[in-house]
């Protein structure tokens, strides 16, 4: 396990599933978004050990993985992803991430402007290129950092991909920890 350490907050290379057994830390906000459809629902009593009193979880899912999540969530949000062109047989195409909303004990809740609150997000990411497949807007990671979390407040993204969250968290003042494989 090496940590680095950087401008944006502490990025830790290695296995999740491996590395927070062995964290002492806690956050008050976790951001979980695993790969699609690949089991890792399971790891949701791991990731939970880690939030501290009045902590949160929020927790991309596609629809039928919500049935494998072992707690009932307080809320589900949208992300309606742009469509897409690609064939698909046999099946629906889903053009939505549910966000599975986790909410223990006094918890922050910052009110955004009212446009901002609904529970649908329709953002986009807006580059020539994508620097992660599977990257979020910058957009959505902000304003979940902006309600969910304080200035100062510890924000965990076990599952890393691209540095979106890293830099909004930068931004913003909350103190970023994210695991990379
Ligand atoms: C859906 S992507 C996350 C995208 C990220 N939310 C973003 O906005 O860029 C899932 C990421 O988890 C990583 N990953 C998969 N298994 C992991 C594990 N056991 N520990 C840490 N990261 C893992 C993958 O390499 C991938 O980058």
């Amino acid at each position: 396990m090496t940590t680095h350490p950087y401008s944006k907050g502490k990025v830790i290379r290695g296995n999740c599933l491996e590395i927070l057994p062995k964290m002492k830390e806690k956050f008050d906000l976790i951001i979980s978004d695993p790969p699609y459809q690949s089991g890792f629902t399971d790891s949701f009593e791991l990731i939970k050990s880690k939030l501290n009193t009045n902590g949160q979880i929020l927790w991309f899912v596609q629809p039928t993985e919500l049935y494998d999540l072992p707690e009932r969530p307080k809320q589900i949000l949208v992300w309606k992803e742009p469509y897409s062109p690609k064939p698909i047989r046999k099946k629906y195409r889903e053009f939505l991430d549910l966000i599975a909303w986790y909410a223990y004990g006094d918890y922050v809740f910052n009110k955004l402007l009212w446009n901002l609150m609904n529970s649908v997000f329709e953002d986009v990411v807006i580059r020539d290129k994508r620097i992660h497949k599977w990257e979020k807007p910058i957009t959505l990671m902000e304003r979940l950092v902006l309600v969910h979390a304080n200035p100062k407040q510890k924000v965990l993204e076990p599952f890393m991909g691209s540095d979106n969250l890293a830099d909004v968290c930068l931004t913003h003042n909350r103190y970023f920890t994210g695991i990379h494989l």
